[in-house]
């Protein structure tokens, strides 16, 4: 499993994205061009903690990140699963998979046609009729908490004789 922020805006949002992703040993992957400066250097400075602790790719640009993607064997390439406020299927009702990378919009704009065409599928978290959506970090820990119980992933880091320590 992994999460991918497609050009994120705001680093509070991707600190508290890389956190959760590092508790519970999931990867992340940072599509650029960001609203702010990548480095670990500049994400350290914004009081990014658990930088140490995340498992981080950044790439260029969706086209390097697509290329990436593909590179695996056709059988084994994870699927692009969008979280997106314009898709039909609801999460809860979708089948993951333990190789998916759930990609998550921009917090200004979502994500534009081409990356919802891209996807091999749409999921959305059904809110109340008439508010907008969720902040980015909340609507990641709905998805990857039903992607990771879907999969056994909770059960993989009970099993881990490393998890359950006292860090900070
Ligand atoms: C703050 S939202 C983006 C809002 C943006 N104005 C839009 O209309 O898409 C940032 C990201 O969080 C995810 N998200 C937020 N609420 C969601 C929902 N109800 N269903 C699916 N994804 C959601 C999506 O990936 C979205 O691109």
């Amino acid at each position: 499993m992994r999460i991918a922020l497609y050009q994120p805006d705001i680093p509070q949002n991707t600190g508290t994205i890389l956190r959760l992703a590092a508790c519970l040993g999931v990867a992340v992957d940072v599509i650029g061009p960001a609203g702010f400066d990548l480095t670990d250097r500049a994400l350290r400075r914004a009081g990014l903690d658990y930088l140490e602790h995340a498992d981080l790719t950044r790439h260029a640009d969706f086209a390097t990140f697509e290329a990436w993607r593909r590179s695996a064997p056709r059988a084994a390439s994870p699927r692009l699963v969008l979280l997106t406020t314009r898709a039909a299927t609801v999460f809860t009702d979708f089948t993951f998979q333990d190789t998916d990378v759930l990609l998550l919009g921009r917090e200004s704009a979502g994500a534009p046609e081409h990356v919802h065409q891209a996807a091999d599928a749409r999921l959305r978290i059904p809110v109340r009729e008439g508010l907008r959506s969720l902040n980015i970090a909340v609507a990641t820990a709905l998805v990857v908490g039903e992607a990771l119980r879907q999969t056994g992933g909770f059960k993989a880091l009970q099993a881990d004789p490393s998890a359950g320590g006292a860090a900070p």
